[in-house]
């Protein structure tokens, strides 16, 4: 039976790609029960590896169960059919994953990456206070709701931390994630403290967010290992940044473990807090939701239309020279 078939038994109608990874598929479908839109992740069992299949798929399936938070996207049912085909029903990211946005629309000025940094900062110490990791921390994997609220996604590469008697974290030996993302102590195939690495790639987005390229360039693994062994962050010049905004990046790029902060730390820096803008805009416009909305209209002019064809054409017109180098190294970023 074919996925539209299989989808409309259980009450969906499928709709579009909207995205393929290693192992999966995903399709938007409308439910007759939600009467709403929804995503769907296909994973066809037969055709996936064993570790795969064993380790990280039950994981993920798993804490998808596990998690409840705002910002991380909401999963309406798991079903799997005879013939070996694992269905992920969950909510659907209407604009789209991030990068895409960065790459339509370039780098994300920094009242805008603020709002949406907490979002995701706040999804992760939720996760970490859990004791769950992510380790595949990413721009791909941040989805963007109608009002460009951030939703956590793909948790392929989680799981909960393992303690030993004494209740300290065993360090983590799986070298997952993407280079791109990847701290040198996970490229150098050091174990390493899982939560410890989720906090560098949120010092990668964060410096994707605002910059609208990459920290580092991973088609040379050796020459971006050295650059971050030495904790060199170079910033573009074209970009004007807040010195809070380098600071808080810089922190998280830190090569030293031990130093490098925790998501507690992040949470309360400088930069992460409100200025004043925010909380006015909050009291005239009533929430998140449209302060958010309101000041990426206002600071791109159209909003992203969820026509597949009209966002072709932006990316075709706005496309910046750092985004296709971006999109470029995005494509081989997998370790
Ligand atoms: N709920 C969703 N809404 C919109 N797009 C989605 C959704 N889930 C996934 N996608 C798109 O599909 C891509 C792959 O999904 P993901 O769960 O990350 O799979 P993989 O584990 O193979 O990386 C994402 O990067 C995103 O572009
Ligand atoms: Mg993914």
């Amino acid at each position: 039976m074919d996925d539209a078939e299989v989808l409309k038994r259980r009450g969906y109608i499928m709709g579009i790609n909207l995205g393929e990874g290693s192992y999966a598929k995903v399709k938007s479908a409308y439910s007759d029960r939600l009467k709403c839109n929804v995503a769907v992740k296909i994973i066809d069992k037969t055709k996936a590896p064993r570790d795969f299949l064993e380790r990280f798929l039950p994981r993920e399936i798993e804490m998808l169960a596990r998690v409840k938070h705002h910002a991380i996207i909401k999963t309406y049912e798991i079903f799997e059919t005879s013939d070996g085909k694992v269905y992920i029903v969950t909510e659907l990211g209407v604009q789209g994953d991030l990068l895409e946005f960065i790459k339509r629309r370039g780098a994300i000025p920094e009242d805008v990456a603020r709002r949406m940094f907490h979002q995701l900062a706040s999804a992760i110490s939720y996760c970490h206070e859990l004791d769950i990791v992510h380790r595949d921390l990413k721009c791909e994997n941040l989805l963007l709701d109608k009002e460009f609220n951030i939703k956590l996604t793909d948790f392929g590469f989680s799981k909960r931390l393992s303690r030993d008697d004494d209740g300290r974290v065993i360090l983590s030996k799986t070298f997952c994630g993407s280079a791109a993302y990847a701290a040198p102590e996970v490229l150098q195939g050091i174990p390493y403290q899982p939560k410890v690495y989720d906090i560098w790639s949120l010092g990668v987005v964060l410096f994707i967010m605002v910059c609208g390229s990459m920290p580092y360039d991973d088609s040379n693994i050796k020459k971006m290992l050295k650059l971050q062994k030495e904790h060199r962050v170079h910033f573009p010049r074209s970009k004007v940044l807040s010195p809070e905004c380098k600071d808080l990046i810089y922190r998280m790029l830190q090569p030293d473990v031990a130093r490098r902060l925790c998501i507690d730390e992040v949470l309360v820096h400088v930069w992460m807090q409100d200025p004043k803008a925010i909380s006015d805009t909050m009291i005239s416009k009533g929430g998140e939701c449209s302060y958010n909305q309101n000041l990426i209209r206002a600071t791109f002019g159209k909003e992203s239309g969820p026509e597949p064809s009209e966002n072709e054409e932006v990316i075709q017109e706005e496309r910046h020279a750092d985004m296709d180098k971006l999109s470029d190294q995005m494509q081989r970023t997998a370790i």
